[in-house]
């Protein structure tokens, strides 16, 4: 199973506001996501994530992606998610239920808090950053401060239109 980390950040590698918006992402950068998405065919958020992007009306739905199977991870075993969604209590459990499915790869895709649970223990084999042309004074980080480091090696680098660059890297 491969697991893929993709997030969207500003220049100084902030993926939201410190409110947790999202307003300085570009079109061109959700045009991006939903590509990988439809090639995966599954991703997972945290459940903060879940919440925030709820909120954000129908330009910009998880809901949308019908084609894919997407996990919402909590500790909260009794959390309870709309329709075509389903629930894991940890980044193993989300992974295992992949892989019970047939899948060979997998898309995880923040928040914050998320980003450090898959990073801390091992499960992240590579990353993919879309850069906006942008940089913001506050904000969410795109891993949470923790203990714990990650070997990458550089692997692409596009650009993917006004501005808006995409780096690869695979985990060591
Ligand atoms: N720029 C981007 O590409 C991008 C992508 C995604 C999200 N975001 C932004 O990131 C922000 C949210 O990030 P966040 O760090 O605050 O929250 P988050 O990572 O989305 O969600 C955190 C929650 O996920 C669950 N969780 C995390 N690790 C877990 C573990 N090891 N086991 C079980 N449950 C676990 C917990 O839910 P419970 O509290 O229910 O247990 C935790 O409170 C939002 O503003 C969102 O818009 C940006």
């Amino acid at each position: 199973m491969k697991v893929t980390l993709f997030m969207a950040v500003s220049l100084n590698g902030f993926i939201a506001r410190k409110d947790g918006e999202e307003d300085f992402l570009s079109h061109d950068n959700w045009n991006s996501f939903s590509e990988l998405v439809n090639s995966h065919k599954n991703f997972v958020i945290g459940r903060k994530t879940y919440e925030a992007v709820k909120k954000w009306g129908e330009e910009y739905s998880f809901d949308d992606f019908t084609n894919a199977k997407k996990i919402v991870v909590s500790k909260n075993k009794d959390y309870k998610l709309d329709k075509g969604y389903i629930l894991a209590s940890s980044p193993e459990e989300a992974i295992n239920i992949f892989k019970e499915q047939g899948a060979e790869k997998a898309l995880i895709t923040g928040g914050s808090n998320l980003n450090t649970a898959f990073a801390k223990k091992g499960l992240i084999n590579e990353i993919i950053l879309n850069i906006e042309p942008k940089i913001i004074g506050e904000g969410i980080p795109l891993f949470f401060t923790d203990k714990f480091d990650l070997e990458l090696e550089l692997k692409d680098i596009k650009e993917l239109g006004k501005g808006l660059l995409q780096v690869r890297y695979e985990v060591g």
